[in-house]
């Protein structure tokens, strides 16, 4: 997805600043070209030699550079971007940019560009929620930039506030978003399911299973990079809420099926990627359940099988979590859910299933179309999936 684009990385004049040496490390690692451009603020903070060593690339500060290695037309990084994103953003090149300015080489390259701007604004919270600076950014967003929500914490200042640059993967998640746009699955609605339902027996314990939600996750960002509006519903996870989803977070079998049915209203794709408990307890105690001298008898009833229960025009599909007779069970629960396709998936084989970071699964299509995938990264299996969605999309119309 990063692979060959052009970024130009913009870095102003925070504390922040370091935390931009991570995002050029990252999508450099991913495969972009990275063009850093600093202000003259960012100086005081960081060294352009940081850059210069992580992206292999020169890192332009000055529009009026006479070193002639380093010299640049002023609007050349404008034109080869793909994307443009600032991080950090201060309030002064909010500023700048808002009132059309070009009295630096990143301003000037914001105001000449074609392409999509991202900007992280990170500062001190009264910057940030000073009246002049939301007009600005209120200005800007009304302009198609993109604007990522600061994070709330800790201030180099030393109080708590919101202004702190969010995590290096919100912001390469707003990259992946803005460069999949016009992808295979542009505007299309679609909603994922993650993670393992949690069944309440006490107001202390539930029963639940192993699923990490990972598969899950990787499939509504991958979904997401290729343009379409995703909804994740997902139980609680490790897992960090990815950035430009919309996510609602459930617990139960009864829950996720409440918010299935709403979500997938106006939906293209039902994914349920999610390990939901086919047994929830029949009562919940009001209290935690006391050790007693015997044993305890838990009376289960059955939850609805929501992707076979849930009505639509959408395209159904479906996991298979198997430890046996793989493709049999896999091919039974395509016909008995009534779905278009199944992601048949062998949690006891090496590297695959619950927790892994890679998975090993077998696509099986209601033509009967059945293809195996060699043991991949979850990413990697939700991408193959997206190019089978976007084809079935295609085909349904
Ligand atoms: O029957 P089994 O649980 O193996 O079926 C797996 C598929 O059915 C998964 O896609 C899962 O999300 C879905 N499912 C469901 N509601 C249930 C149980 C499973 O939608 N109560």
């Amino acid at each position: 997805m990063l692979t060959n684009k052009t970024i130009v990385l913009g870095i102003t004049g925070g504390i922040a600043a370091y935390k931009a040496v991570d995002i050029a490390s990252k999508l450099t690692q991913a495969g972009a070209n990275v063009r850093v451009i600093m202000t003259k603020s960012a100086l005081e903070f960081i060294t352009p030699l940081t850059f210069e060593s992580i992206t292999g690339n020169a890192v332009v500060t000055d529009m009026f550079q006479t070193n002639a290695e380093h010299r640049i037309n002023h609007v050349a990084l404008s034109e080869i971007a793909d994307v443009i994103v600032i991080a950090p953003a201060t309030a002064n090149i909010i500023a700048r940019i808002a009132c059309g300015m070009a009295d630096d080489m990143l301003a000037c390259t914001v105001l000449a560009t074609k392409a999509p701007v991202i900007i992280s604004p990170s500062m001190h919270t009264n910057m940030y929620e000073n009246s002049i600076t939301q007009e600005n950014i209120a200005k800007l967003k009304e302009r198609g930039f993109t604007i990522i929500e600061p994070s709330a914490g800790r201030l180099a200042s030393g109080g708590y506030g919101i202004g702190r640059l969010p995590d290096t993967e919100v912001i390469i998640g707003a990259i992946q978003q803005t460069l999949g746009k016009s992808g295979n699955l542009k505007g299309k609605r679609i909603v994922v399911t993650a993670g393992g339902t949690q069944e309440d027996i006490d107001p202390v314990r539930y029963i639940g299973n192993r699923s990490s939600g990972k598969m899950g996750y990787a499939i509504a960002e991958a979904a997401r990079d290729r343009g379409a509006n995703v909804t994740l519903i997902t139980t609680p996870t490790a897992l960090a809420i990815p950035e430009g989803i919309k996510t609602v977070t459930v617990r139960s079998a009864l829950q996720m099926k409440d918010v299935v049915v709403k979500a997938t209203a106006k939906a293209d794709v039902l994914l349920m990627a999610a390990a939901v408990a086919d047994y929830t307890p029949k009562t919940t105690a009001k209290q935690k359940i006391k050790k007693g001298a015997g044993g305890l008898t838990l009376e289960l009833v059955k939850t609805p099988d929501i992707i076979s229960e849930v009505k639509g025009k959408f395209l159904k599909i479906g996991f298979a979590a198997e430890t046996q007779n793989l493709l049999a069970n896999a091919k039974k629960k395509l016909a008995s859910k009534g779905l278009d396709m199944i992601v048949a998936n062998d949690v006891t084989s090496k590297g695959s299933g619950f927790g892994t970071d890679t998975n090993k699964v077998t696509l099986i299509s209601k033509d009967g179309k059945q293809e195996s995938l060699p043991l991949m990264s979850k990413r990697e299996v939700a991408e193959k999936l997206m190019d089978r969605v976007g084809k079935m999309i295609g085909k349904k119309r």
